[in-house]
């Protein structure tokens, strides 16, 4: 176990109030480090950083921003249908595949626009086309981008552009998918030098494809987080409440989901009863409770439940658009909660086993637009306190991979985006009130505000840099990993 200086046992403590000491005699370069963690109990993660669900933070964009490079996104609900979230996804999921099942097929009816309007939803172009628009016709053919770039007419009908059935090479499914041999159908794209092989049954029906920009993508991001099938991994949030979850998390399971936060500011009763139903229903599931920040309260979470809740998040209020500590005066200093937590989860793991934590919010916050710089040393002192992973939310609503658009903020000179506490009114008056279990209420006090975060650009360059940041503040202090971290970092008192 990390050493926590006495004079901050027993006290309240922020990240900005506690340094790490270096005491070791580092002999090991910077990229020696390894970030490797526990997301949940079975769920590995290379990077140790997860997107909030929120609705400023976390849509398919960020989610495969996260997966792609070694952390995990959690898709945020507040939207005004189910179905509007499992798109989200479900885009994730189809977004870096081994084998794709389900593609989006079209017939040959279909027109030139309805491909862009795939591209647009989807981010891809090559649609196989059968004949009659479903998987359980006979395939007819296939339009890529090559076959449409030129193309002004945008009715054009696609039986006009597609390369028709007979001048194209497939795989067969008993070869490939079957023997679950990804090699195998990698091997036929590369040697004819095609963009997609498609993978037909005995019938001729289409069961899956394979992209070559799928096979590129692979080797660009090694540290991706993905399932058994090469897809990215995504997580959800859904609702305290039973009925609605139950709705959520079975479309969600459908789409091929990995796992669910049940979310809640405070944690809620009602989360240990979907929790329970989704183990038995859902058992490949991963789920996650929150959010708690007492030795307290994880010990009634995991007495109750243990055997349904696969990671705990900790955080009460310290996000940088959160207000529930100043209106309900509820929730405390983030830094004190993750060890108070932390240790309470280490304490209990022989009778309970492990459980990871998810330290959420408070990495940084941005009050003047300017000084508002990334922490990684933040992210570095949550891991030392005990988490597995740090959640943000301010600090990745600034990318481009954010929902929102830029704009420019004449007052601070500068480009920036919209962030907004999903307790905020704005955000409560589209669905968020659900999560603040006050959606019967007529008085609504709001628990978040909406704040102007700067603008980041491309989550591609700056995650990168976090992850550098985060490595080399485990190098300066002679850790090659977190566990080494966790058990002999010295925290101290500023
Ligand atoms: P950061 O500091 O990374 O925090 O921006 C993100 C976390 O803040 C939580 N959150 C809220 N908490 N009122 C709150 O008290 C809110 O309106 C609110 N919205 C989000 C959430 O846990 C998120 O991950």
């Amino acid at each position: 176990m990390a050493k926590l200086h006495p004079e901050l046992e027993n006290k309240e403590f922020w990240y900005k109030d506690i340094t790490l000491i270096p005491n070791r005699l580092p002999d090991f370069e910077r990229d020696r480090v390894d970030l490797t963690t526990y997301f949940t109990k079975r769920l590995k993660l290379k990077t140790p950083f997860v997107s909030s669900p929120m609705d400023t933070v976390t849509e398919g964009e960020m989610a495969i921003l996260m997966a792609l490079l070694g952390g995990i996104g959690v898709i945020h609900y507040n939207f005004l249908t189910i179905d509007e979230q499992i798109e989200e996804a479900e885009k994730v999921k189809r977004f870096e595949a081994g084998f794709v099942f389900n593609p989006v097929v079209l017939s040959p009816q279909n027109t030139v626009k309805d491909v862009y309007d795939i591209n647009d939803k989807y981010g891809f172009f090559s649609v196989p086309i059968t004949e009659d628009g479903t998987l359980n016709s006979k395939l007819s053919g296939i339009v890529t981008h090559r076959d449409i770039r030129y193309r002004k007419d945008m009715e054009t009908e696609l039986k006009e552009v597609m390369t028709p059935r007979e001048k194209l090479i497939v795989a067969k499914k008993l070869e490939t998918v079957d023997k679950n041999d990804l090699q195998a159908a990698n091997e036929i794209l590369r040697k004819n030098n095609l963009d997609t092989l498609m993978i037909v049954d005995k019938d001729d029906k289409v069961v899956a494809l394979v992209a070559d920009s799928d096979i590129r993508k692979n080797e660009q991001f090694p540290l991706a987080t993905k399932d058994e099938n090469k897809q990215l991994r995504t997580f959800i949030a859904a609702e305290s409440r039973f009925k609605i979850a139950k709705e959520r998390i079975g479309k969600g399971y459908d789409a091929g989901l990995d796992g669910v936060i049940i979310d809640a500011s405070v944690a809620f009763k009602e989360q240990l009863e979907i929790a329970k139903y989704c183990k038995e229903n859902f058992p490949n599931l991963e789920i996650v409770l929150g959010n708690v920040d007492s030795a307290e309260m994880v010990e009634k979470i995991l007495k109750e439940g243990s055997q349904h809740c696969d990671a705990l998040k900790v955080g009460i209020g310290p996000g940088a658009a959160c207000m529930t500590q100043q209106e309900l005066g509820t929730g405390r200093a983030q830094a004190s909660a993750v060890w108070e937590c932390g240790e309470v989860v280490k304490k209990l793991e022989p009778k309970y086993g492990f459980i990871p934590i998810i330290a959420d919010g408070g990495i940084k916050i941005p009050d003047i637009i300017g000084q508002d710089v990334a922490k990684p040393g933040d992210i570095t002192k949550a891991l030392a306190l005990g988490a597995q992973t740090a959640m943000m939310g301010s600090l990745l609503a600034g990318l481009d991979e954010s929902p929102g658009e830029k704009e420019f903020d004449y007052e601070e000179n500068r480009m920036v985006k919209k962030y907004r506490g999903m307790g905020s009114t704005e955000a409560i008056e589209k669905r968020g009130a659900l999560r603040y279990g006050i959606e019967k209420m007529k008085i609504r006090i709001p628990e978040g505000k909406v704040i102007k975060v700067p603008y980041r650009g491309s989550g591609y360059d700056f995650i990168p840099q976090l992850i550098a940041g985060v490595k080399q503040s485990l190098q300066k202090q002679g850790f090659k990993n977190i566990k080494e971290l966790q058990e002999e970092a010295d925290i101290r008192p500023i």
